[in-house]
């Protein structure tokens, strides 16, 4: 086997589940009801170019909501375990994340080490002078941006058909690591849903920690199932006590 010295980890939306917010897949996962009409939508079509285009008073209630959920909410054991990991691993760590929460940051991790490859709510993006500013509140109504003052934010998110964040960074990463995580992520959803076949082309070990067997499963070396509350805290402890090989 080979020794362990570089971790790249990525974290989907189960690692946030037993914090109580939903996932998008799983039963009861993600709908968005919007109550002018009543209609449920999926998140692809809700997070599109297009949506936003076509009825943006839906989509930016929607992350208005989901934006205003984040002050109900707080890291559970799982988000607690990665930030201990980060603080004690004597090894190189990258934690990739798809979650647009900010519970990794809350419990304790360095916001520089955290990449949201899917963007983050705790932000706007300005479509007309391309700033990013820390936003809490609303941006349904059209708030003006506070660097140029055009009333253009959006989301700080990458909706389906836009290019995620950090692709070159994960690639590299991913390149050197010798062990690569899955948490809490259904393999659906590309790119991220390719890193592990990248990172066993590259020659690490790979795990997953999910609560279900995900469609990409068969790509891993061993899969784990169970909460990753319980799940996470574990591996962490076990990965402590060996340390990083050299
Ligand atoms: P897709 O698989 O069709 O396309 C992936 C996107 O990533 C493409 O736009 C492509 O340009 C880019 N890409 C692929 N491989 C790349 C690489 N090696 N380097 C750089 N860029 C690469 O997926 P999609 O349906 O277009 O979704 C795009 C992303 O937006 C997804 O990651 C999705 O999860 C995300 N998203 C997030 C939310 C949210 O609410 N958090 C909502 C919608 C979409
Ligand atoms: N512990 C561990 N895993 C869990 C838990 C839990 N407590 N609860 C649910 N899961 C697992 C589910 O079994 C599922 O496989 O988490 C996974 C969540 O999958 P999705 O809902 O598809 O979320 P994710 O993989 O993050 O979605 C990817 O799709 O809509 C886009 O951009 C969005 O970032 C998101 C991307």
């Amino acid at each position: 086997m080979r020794e362990i010295c570089n971790i790249v980890v990525l974290t989907g939306a189960g690692l946030s589940a037993e914090s109580g917010i939903p996932t998008f897949r799983t039963v009861g996962g993600v709908n968005y009801w919007d109550t002018a009409d009543g209609t449920a939508y999926t998140i692809e079509e809700v997070c599109t170019p297009e949506a936003l285009e076509r009825d943006e008073g839906l989509v930016q209630r929607f992350y208005d909501g989901r934006r205003a959920a984040l002050a109900d909410v707080a890291p559970n054991a799982a988000h607690h375990a990665l930030a201990r990991l980060a603080a004690e691993w004597d090894g190189g760590l990258t934690i990739v994340t798809q979650n647009v929460d900010d519970l990794l940051e809350r419990a304790g991790l360095p916001v520089e080490r955290v990449w949201h490859m899917h963007g983050t709510l705790r932000s706007a993006l300005c479509r007309a002078c391309g700033a990013r500013t820390a936003w809490d509140g609303a941006l349904e109504g059209g708030p003006a941006c506070p660097v140029c003052g055009v009333a253009a934010l959006r989301p700080d998110i990458v909706f389906f058909g836009e290019m995620p964040h950090h692709m070159d960074a994960i690639e590299a990463a991913l390149a050197d690591a010798d062990l690569f995580v899955s948490i809490g992520t259904s393999g659906a959803v590309y790119p991220a849903a390719g890193f592990v076949q990248t990172a066993r082309h590259y020659g690490a070990q790979t795990l997953e920690l999910n609560l279900d067997p995900s469609a990409g499963s068969i790509f891993f070396d061993e899969t784990r199932l169970g909460r990753a509350g319980t799940l996470v805290p574990e591996w962490v402890a076990a990965m402590l006590a060996v340390g990083a090989l050299r």
